[in-house]
């Protein structure tokens, strides 16, 4: 029994290790426009990871949240229903990046998936600010897969 939750252990990385690769995929954003470069990392229940980074376009309402990238990259590697825990990472300063309202509902649609209230650890663009929230916290009251769910 140890050596299981040993295992289980070493396939996933600390927080900090999670954020870093967020921070990381961020300086991959293209974002021209706003010069607000946002990175994402998911982490799956088997330890596997994806990033993401914000998408910008000239059609400026075409662009791309780093959140959703990083979904989209999620659920071809692992698929959305074996998301367990997300980093967020972006801007330049001490304020922390929390995920905009569209991409909440993009996590929600995960974490409803997975029957997990998904953890998601924010970090400042400087580095020097962390926060930690679980998407029920950051969606109350939301809308997802579970409410579409047909009756047997
Ligand atoms: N952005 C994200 O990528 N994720 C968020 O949760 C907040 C906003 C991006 C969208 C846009 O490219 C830039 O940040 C400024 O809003």
């Amino acid at each position: 029994m140890l050596f299981l939750i040993a295992v289980a252990k070493d396939k996933s990385m600390t927080d900090e290790q999670l954020l870093d690769l967020a921070r990381a995929a961020a300086g991959r954003a293209y974002a021209p426009y706003s010069n607000f470069h946002v990175g994402c990392s998911i982490e799956s229940v088997d330890g596997e990871v994806v990033t993401g980074a914000n998408m910008e376009n000239a059609c400026y309402r075409l662009g791309l949240c780093a959140e959703q990238s990083a979904l989209t990259a999620a659920q071809h590697k692992f698929g959305l229903d074996k998301v367990a825990r997300i980093a967020v990472s972006g801007g330049s300063d001490a304020t922390v990046c929390t995920p905009c309202g569209g991409c909440r509902q993009a996590i929600l649609e995960a974490a409803q998936l997975s029957g997990r209230d998904v953890e998601i650890i924010c970090g400042s663009g400087d580095g020097s600010g962390v926060e930690r929230h679980r998407i029920g916290e950051l969606i109350p009251f939301g809308f997802g897969p579970a409410n579409l769910a047909t009756p047997a």
